[in-house]
């Protein structure tokens, strides 16, 4: 079967006056009233707990949202319980007709769900108008219908020959037991890409959302069940990371890990399941899939175009306050550009609006939570005291409203500053300026600096600059981005994900991808 080739969803502006602003302010407005009771689904059903917490708005205190039901052992278990039992139905179906729920969902999406979920992304984790739609909206429609399209192209591939009097084939099955999806809080679009993914494979799946980020996930549950997803086949259960890893992780049927996430998470994961191979506890050797973090950068060449770099600086470091896996966290500058590009930076931060999301004109919001405030504002005030470090933009932060924390801009003399090598996770840049004839010992810095290898940028005009880029700094990332910001990949377009301590690199969005979640056999027939 050919399915039509995808293309991306477009971006709503949502500039005063459009429709589509209004409908986006009254879902906001709808869910700030609402005190939703968000519970486990489980088998298609809901179920409560009792052992609640509480969906938070990281710009303001005093606006709870609602509650959700954690998931303990027992609920995790009746999830794996339902996902096996999904699975022989879900296995059965023609490919299509599990693609037909995967697209009508992606039109639900772009269609009556689009506010709802953006709003609920908005307000559940801080995020601006724009950096919600690209996310929630458009990255997650194009996950879906891009995912639906790279299954369909496994499906069609076969054995290149068959001898006289023999026919080789082979068939793409599911994997034997469940898969575990466990998100991040940041994207939307990763928290649905993760469990739907294998779906589309004819897997079934237990999904684990953020804690911080439950309410648009939520949305999209629902979505996706109204879409016509079988009971079971994607079970939905918030809760602790130990109480649901652990119960998973020690199920028999446990048969892949699909994973965006923090690295020391993902490794001891990966330890667990280590330890329990030892044991001979998994039927099937489990596939683990892990995105997993990153220390992205941006190098600028002497022949770089100041207002593009500065530019690249600002929305790669400070979108969504920085808290991208992929955000542009260290810059390696030239002496010869320092000026010219500190001055634009300083010009371009003065300008960015910072408070509450319902008011449009805020380009900068809070980080998510108490922990990341905590962290994120250790790392600034490490560099107020140190004495190769000067806090040269913002540096300020202030919890009595939300979690506020300025865009921050460090430069160093010490290319190993602490805030150079570590991820931060927040809206923290560091600079660090080079002699413009080290150009080349200073690349080899950079791919020393630090253990990921996720997005990494660099910014010359003379080719002969930018083709040294590429080869000194090959393994410095898995998304090399040439005079433009290291973020904002686009299902389709950049395929996502790196290596090293970033993880695993089965890039996101990709076929390559989706044939993690396939097993497949070979068949040869003698005539
Ligand atoms: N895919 C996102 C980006 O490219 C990060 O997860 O920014």
């Amino acid at each position: 079967i050919n399915i039509p080739t995808p293309v991306n969803e477009p971006v709503l502006s949502y500039a005063p006056g459009t429709p589509e602003r209004q409908k986006l302010k009254d879902a906001l407005e709808e869910l700030k009233s609402q005190q939703i009771e968000v519970p486990l689904i489980i088998g298609g059903k809901e179920v409560r707990t009792g052992n609640t917490a509480k969906i938070a708005c990281p710009h303001d205190h005093s606006i709870e949202l609602g509650q959700y039901h954690k998931a303990g052992p027992k609920e995790v278990q009746m999830a794996i319980d339902a996902a096996m039992a999904a699975k022989p139905v879900w296995e059965s179906l023609r490919w299509e007709e599990r693609s037909a729920i995967f697209l009508k969902a992606a039109d639900l999406l772009s269609g009556p769900y689009r506010f709802l979920i953006n709003a609920a992304t908005m307000l559940n984790i801080s995020k601006n108008p724009f950096q919600a739609e690209i996310d929630s909206a458009c990255e997650l429609i194009d996950f879906l219908r891009f995912n639906v399209f790279f299954a369909s192209e496994i499906y069609r591939e076969q054995p290149m020959y068959s001898s006289k009097d023999i026919w080789n084939y082979v068939q793409h099955r599911p994997l034997e037991g469940f898969v575990f999806a466990v998100a991040p809080f940041n994207f939307t679009a990763i928290s649905g890409n993760l469990p739907t993914s294998p779906a589309i494979m004819g897997n079934t799946v237990v999904w684990k959302p953020a804690s911080s980020a439950v309410f648009a996930p939520y949305y999209f549950m629902k979505l996706l069940q109204e879409a016509g997803l079988p009971d079971g086949v994607i079970n939905f259960v918030p809760g602790s990371g130990s109480d649901v890893g652990d119960t998973i992780l020690a199920s028999p049927d446990f048969n892949g890990i699909h994973f965006t996430g923090s690295t020391p998470v993902f490794q001891s994961m990966w330890k667990e399941i280590g330890a329990n191979l030892a044991k001979d506890h998994y039927k099937t050797y489990p596939r683990i899939v892990g995105e997993t973090g990153g220390k992205d950068f941006i190098f600028a060449h002497s022949s770089a175009n100041v207002a593009a770099l500065a530019t690249a600086m600002v929305r790669g470091a400070f979108e969504y306050q920085g808290q991208k896996c992929s955000a542009a966290s260290r810059t390696y500058l030239p002496e010869s550009l320092k000026d010219a590009v500190l001055a634009e930076v300083k010009n371009q931060v003065s300008r960015i609006k910072t408070g509450d999301v319902c008011d449009f004109g805020n380009f900068f919001n809070a980080v998510i939570d108490k922990g990341a405030f905590k962290s994120i504002t250790e790392y600034i005030d490490y560099a107020k005291t140190a004495d190769d470090a000067e806090i040269v933009i913002g540096g300020g932060y202030d919890d009595s409203k939300g979690w506020f924390i300025e865009p921050t801009l460090i430069v160093t003399t010490n290319p190993k500053f602490k805030t150079m090598e570590e991820e931060i996770f927040g809206p923290v840049l560091t600079v660090y300026c080079y002699p413009d004839a080290e150009y080349e010992q200073t690349l080899e810095l950079c791919d020393q600096t630090s253990p990921f290898s996720l997005t990494g940028a660099v910014f010359a005009q003379e080719r002969t600059a930018i083709s040294l880029a590429l080869t000194k700094l090959e393994n410095a990332s898995g998304n090399f981005y040439i005079n433009d910001k290291p973020t904002g990949a686009v299902v389709g377009q950049q395929p996502f994900g790196g290596g090293r301590a970033s993880g695993t690199n089965d890039k996101a969005g990709s076929k390559q991808n989706l044939m993690r979640w396939a097993s497949v056999r070979t068949i040869k027939e003698n005539f």
